[in-house]
């Protein structure tokens, strides 16, 4: 695997790979890979020819608040993993290359409305980081595909929106939550869980099944919403919000809607957990 922080040596080898005829997919990554990484790695090597990954912990994605500096850097590792899997090059640019007029001047993306809600409003902005981000990071990269995991319903959303939005030829591919045998899906968030924590933190994943199975048997969601909650507190997490949306718009869920997703971000410890399970109300 070629490791570079060089914007033209990626550029020269996707060029190469595309004068040949040979495809491209890319997953980027802020690093402090997980089983949920690879599996992106792995699915994009089943479908394109190559497989590009970046590492980029993004300031702009961050609040003032927020882990930015804590964020854990962990790029000897995570390079065994990813040669392991197949990657053939990683980008792993600084944030002076990224950002060289600072964040303040730099121009942004902003996918209006879906980016507002959800961890949109308890993180202001973030989504705009995002955005920006993968948009540069597409731009740099130019793949025929790019890899995101459904843990983030709600960025990859964004991602689609913008891609379909701004015409991007780029395929936006989401590959399924991989979750602990607890049912706990796997984030770099869980590191900062104790044992302790993460052995309650499967409650997450309990709550979320719990109002699917009150939704499939006709019962009203609020009622069923209110009681995981409880049940989260009771296992010790503080919600954030935890709601029950249309899987195919991310709107409010409404009674002619089947493609039902329930989405929810809930703080456990030093942790801001989130999870989503996408559902049929009406199974078939
Ligand atoms: O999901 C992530 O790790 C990040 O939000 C992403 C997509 C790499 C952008 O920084």
């Amino acid at each position: 695997m070629i490791t570079t922080a060089a914007i033209s040596t990626i550029r020269e080898h996707v060029k190469a790979w595309r004068i040949r005829g040979e495809t491209v997919a890319f997953v980027p990554t802020m690093g402090n890979l997980h089983q949920g990484h690879i599996t992106l790695v792995k699915e994009a090597k089943t479908r394109a020819d190559h497989v590009v990954v970046s590492i980029f912990v993004n300031p702009m994605q961050f609040g003032p608040k927020e882990d930015l500096d804590g964020y854990p850097r962990t790029l000897e590792q995570d390079s065994e993993k990813l040669v392991a899997a197949g990657a053939e090059l990683l980008f792993t640019p600084t944030p002076e290359l990224i950002y060289p007029k600072g964040l303040a001047q730099q121009t942004f993306i902003e996918v209006p409305h879906i980016g507002d809600e959800l961890c949109g409003a308890s993180r202001p902005g973030h989504f705009r980081g995002v955005a920006t981000i993968v948009a540069k990071l597409f731009n740099i990269v130019q793949p025929d595909m790019a890899l995101f995991g459904r843990k983030d319903f709600q960025q990859l959303m964004i991602i689609k929106t913008m891609v379909e939005d701004l015409s991007m030829p780029i395929e936006v591919i989401g590959v399924d939550t991989i979750r602990e045998a607890s049912g706990l899906a796997m984030s770099s968030r869980n590191g900062y869980l104790t044992a302790d924590e993460k052995h309650r933190a499967a409650s997450l994943k309990r709550a979320i099944d719990s109002v699917i199975t009150a939704v499939q048997h006709g019962q009203d969601h609020h009622q069923a919403i209110a009681q995981a909650e409880q049940q989260l507190k009771a296992a010790g997490f503080t919600p954030d919000y935890f709601e029950l949306r249309s899987a195919d718009s991310l709107r409010q869920a409404s009674e002619n809607d089947n493609h039902l997703v329930v989405i929810a971000a809930a703080y456990l410890g030093k942790a801001r957990l989130i999870d989503n399970v996408s559902f049929s109300r009406h199974p078939k």
